[in-house]
């Protein structure tokens, strides 16, 4: 249960050396502070756009909460603004998230799209540049189930990546704390075809900062496979992000990744969980990111994904484990009330799937995730 992995070597570099710095170093060699060599915990607790149950996602405050709770990565949904900047929200689609509708300056921006196949009606991030964004105020998604959260409404902001970095950063600083970035990009391919392609953008983002260049770990994951593909060749390429990973995301078994839909292919996820489809996908990914029945059935039966998935040198992260009962399996919930959070429950479910071998969860609870697995480490 102690095996660490060692993920990034810490690189000693010395000042650059200009005459005027050769002259001090003759007096007063001052070598840059080194980075800390990272060391990736066994099971890794990744904050679920934030702490999702306890604030409304996809916020600085809730990204917060999730470092204070003990989460080792922070996960970041993106999309991009009409001016192309990378924001933190779960869609694009921004009516049910934050208080656009109430807004009648945005009154107008109201429209029906066809996202992936789906038609949506609402307000759409790509329709607002970052400035007219930041007039916008978070909301509680289910407020049904996290009532408590809605206390918060329209007193947070939606960030942009850069802002979400900054944070990790300034916690780093004055703790000396790493907290890992676990960053997704949704809807690449409609995207791309909007003439706004998140995938350089974020890759520019992350090599601004010397806090994801060097000192933080960082994993790019997507629903979609050819994204990810040339996100590999890039960092492959970059030698300032080579550190970072890629997480293949696993929708449901009989459902298609967008690009391969959108390209007539056949693929679907549950071929991309078989023998062969890891092996594929071992080709481009460091790890994979399955919702949970892939790994525990909905009878409660393990399957052999992790086994399957480390055969292939893959990490197994799975999604996503929240405390409500709403969405607990029945058998461990604590009572009929699906808005009620079910701490025995949540802690039995994580130590099933911790049990199961996994690599880290994506959770909406990330104090409880964190609980659960020094309990489990410590058997
Ligand atoms: O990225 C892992 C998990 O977050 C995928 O599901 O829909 O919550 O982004 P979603
Ligand atoms: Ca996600």
């Amino acid at each position: 249960m102690l095996r660490k992995t060692l993920i990034l070597t810490s690189i000693l570099t010395l000042t650059a050396c200009n005459s005027d710095d050769r002259d001090n170093q003759t007096h007063n060699p001052t070598p840059t502070p080194t980075p800390p060599a990272y060391v990736e915990p066994e099971i890794i607790i990744v904050g679920h756009r934030g702490a999702s149950a306890l604030r409304p996602e996809h916020t600085l405050e809730a990204y917060q909460k999730a470092i204070e709770d003990g989460a080792d990565f922070i996960e970041p949904d993106l999309v991009p603004t009409k001016d192309g900047y990378l924001v933190a929200r779960h869609e694009n689609e921004i009516g049910s998230t934050t208080n656009v509708s109430e807004l009648p300056q945005f009154a107008d921006r109201k429209t029906t799209k066809i996202i992936d196949g789906v038609s949506l009606t609402g307000w759409f991030t790509e329709d607002f540049t970052l400035s007219e964004l930041k007039q916008l105020k978070a909301r509680e998604r289910i407020p049904d189930i996290r009532p408590q959260n809605t206390q918060y409404n329209d007193q947070f902001l939606v960030p942009t990546i850069e802002e979400i970095i900054e944070l990790a950063d300034q916690h780093y600083q004055k703790t000396g704390k790493i907290i890992g970035l676990y960053i997704e990009t949704k809807h690449p391919t409609y995207f791309q075809d909007l003439n706004l392609a998140m995938e350089d953008r974020l890759l520019s983002s992350l090599a601004k900062y010397e806090y994801s260049r060097s000192i933080a770990p960082v994993y790019l994951q997507s629903f979609e496979v050819k994204n990810l593909q040339y996100l590999r060749s890039q960092l492959d390429r970059l030698n300032t992000l080579q550190h970072a990973k890629i997480i293949q995301l696993y929708s449901g078994q009989s459902s298609q990744p967008a690009d391969a839909l959108k390209a007539g292919l056949g693929t679907t996820y549950g071929q991309l969980a078989s023998a062969e489809g890891l092996k594929t996908v071992a080709q481009y990914a460091d790890g994979v990111g399955p919702s949970k029945t892939y790994i525990v059935s909905n009878q409660g039966v393990i399957t052999n994904f992790v086994s399957l998935a480390h055969a292939q040198g893959l990490k197994v992260h799975p999604y996503t484990l929240r405390p409500e009962n709403e969405f607990l399996p029945d058998r461990l919930d604590c009572s009929p009330n699906p808005a009620e959070k079910c701490e025995t429950g949540a802690l039995a479910e994580f130590e099933i799937f911790f049990k199961a071998g996994v690599d880290g969860v994506f959770t909406d609870d990330p104090g409880l995730g964190r609980q659960a697995a020094d309990l489990f480490l410590k058997q």
